[in-house]
């Protein structure tokens, strides 16, 4: 139990079973036969749009899993004007009722489970767990947030004032929101950030990455076929330079919610700030340079997992991932070596094969980012390990995992995102500068601390600034209502998603008083 009471988190699937493993096999079969289709979708019917692509498996190209076409500007300037209108009814139907789409929303997620988790495969590169774990994630989003609707926007607080006078605090809408999301979650965040927003009584357009169309255009029509009027809700897919800046720029747009690169949330804010006569909340959630730090007390093999875990699962493609390693200098022999043994046991494949632990990244540029970074460490740091990959990994976006030891604590200045794993051997004595030249580069993700001794993971903690600290635990994961995940400094504004906060930015206050 928690405030909420019997409150209780999306249960899944678990794929080791015969028959879950059956349906699984279908629901790929059903994906790759249905080529789907984006494009926007306004009020509920899908538009041409213009400059239609195909939509490709990360690990074969040659696989064609749908088209997608991107909103032209009369696409979005109708569905800005549609949301608008219908928003005004949203807003006063008050935070029950809207809670009651939201879990409806919630229902149909896990009842599409097979599917989404097939479709998350083929277009995400995502493993199986992952793609559970993604579509659990959503759903439990829908039924947080639905929980909040109802404690904070069904009947105002009452405040205490003089004699004579009632004054009441409302929350409400602020109108329509621009929802921007990244293809890490292709379905998790993007059910997530507009789950939000209509939580507090907005109206959505939801811009996905360019990357992740199809999910998103599913996760849209769940949302409408659950019972969200269509207006309330629409899917405006293309580039973030075209339609990503047209979205932020244009004048019936209220509040932009974002989640991203950190120099994209910079040049969105830039943006934003430029719009004439306009001043609208710009939530961001951005990258990470996560670091974990251990000292001489840890246990060797729950470290070996939490690290494998952390660096390695989804592919290091989660903001929260493990970048750096810190080890004692004088007694990290034993753990690196266990780390290259572990490594060695992971299966990069197919990601929609259940035996497969490490799908490939998400599209050719981030390969090439990743083996050109990989040059650079073989230059200037010393690879330990690099996974294998399989025959024929070249058809598609497979990238062998990497460990590498790094010559300075300051070596890497920006978030690097994919399977590599840094290791810095420090001296205990040099704590306090190594830990200082990470927060020095001023992001605040995740941390992780593996010690026995608390004075020990006090002192990280307030060496390392993070919005998420996971003590002697894989830093990845955030469970909505239990870890409310998001970061500070460049990592993001906040509020976290998942918390009892979340709502906040998205709504306006209204304080009222009566002289009676
Ligand atoms: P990205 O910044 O390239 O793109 C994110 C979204 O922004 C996409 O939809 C993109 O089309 C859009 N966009 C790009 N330029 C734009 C512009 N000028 N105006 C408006 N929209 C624009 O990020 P990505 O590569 O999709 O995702 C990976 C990044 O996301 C990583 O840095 C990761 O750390 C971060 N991330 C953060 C969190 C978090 O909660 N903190 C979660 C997931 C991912
Ligand atoms: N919320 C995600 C995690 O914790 C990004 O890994």
């Amino acid at each position: 139990k928690d405030m909420y009471g019997d409150r209780q988190n999306s249960l899944g699937r678990d794929y080791s079973q015969a028959a879950d493993r059956e349906s699984h096999a279908r629901a790929l079969e059903l994906v790759d036969r249905e080529k789907l289709t984006s494009g926007p979708i306004v009020g509920g019917k899908l538009r041409a749009g213009i400059d239609a692509q195909n939509v490709t498996n990360p690990f074969d190209r040659s696989q064609v899993l749908g088209h997608v076409s991107e909103a032209a500007t009369a696409d979005i300037d109708a569905a800005v004007e549609a949301a608008a209108e219908a928003q005004v009814v949203w807003d006063r139907q008050g935070g029950a009722k809207r809670a009651v789409v939201l879990r409806a929303m919630a229902d149909a997620l896990e009842a599409d489970l097979d599917r989404l988790v097939a479709l998350l495969s083929r277009e995400a590169g995502k493993t199986l767990n992952d793609g559970v774990a993604e579509v659990r994630e959503a759903a439990d989003f829908c039924r947080y947030y639905a929980l909040l609707a109802e404690r904070d926007f069904t009947a105002p607080q009452t405040l205490k004032g003089p004699t004579g006078e009632t004054n009441q605090l409302f929350l409400h809408g602020r109108g329509v929101f621009a929802c921007i999301s990244p293809w890490n979650f292709p379905l998790a965040i993007f059910t997530g950030q507009i789950a939000a927003a209509l939580a507090a009584g907005n109206a959505v357009l939801a811009k996905p990455a360019e990357q992740t169309p199809l999910i998103a255009a599913e996760a849209v029509r769940l949302y409408h076929k659950a019972g969200l009027n269509p207006d309330l809700l629409a899917l405006v897919p293309g580039r973030g330079e075209t339609v990503g800046a047209a979205l932020v720029t244009h004048p019936g747009i209220d509040g932009v919610a974002f989640t991203g690169g950190t120099d994209t949330a910079a040049a969105i804010n830039r943006s934003i700030a430029a719009r004439p006569g306009a001043i609208i909340p710009f939530i961001a959630e951005t990258g990470g340079l996560n670091g974990m730090f251990i000292d001489t007390t840890a246990l060797k093999e729950q470290v070996i997992d939490d690290v494998i875990q952390s660096a390695f699962g989804s592919a290091g493609q989660r903001c929260s991932a493990l970048r750096v390693l810190y080890v004692p200098r004088d007694s990290g022999e034993a753990l690196i070596e266990g780390l290259k043994g572990a490594l060695a046991v992971q299966t990069v494949a197919d990601p929609a094969d259940p035996k497969t632990d490490i799908g490939p990244v998400i599209d050719p540029e981030s390969r090439r980012a990743l083996e050109a970074h990989v040059e650079r460490l073989s230059k200037e740091a010393k690879i330990i390990a690099r996974a294998d990959l399989p025959l024929g990994a070249e058809k598609g976006d497979l990238f062998a995992p990497t460990i590498a030891e790094i010559p300075t604590p300051d070596f890497l200045e920006r978030e690097v995102f994919g399977p590599i794993l840094h290791i810095y051997r420090y001296a205990p004595s040099d704590l306090k500068s190594v830990a200082g030249k990470l927060a020095a580069r001023g992001y605040g993700l995740t941390l992780g601390i593996h010690s026995r001794i608390e004075a020990f993971a006090d002192e990280v903690v307030d060496l390392v600034p993070a919005g998420n600290v996971y003590v002697n635990r894989s830093i990845t994961g955030a469970v909505v209502g239990v870890q409310p995940f998001g970061g500070e400094g460049l990592s993001g504004t906040g509020p976290k998603a998942g918390g009892p906060n979340s709502l906040i930015r998205y709504a306006a206050e209204k304080a009222i008083s009566v002289n009676i």
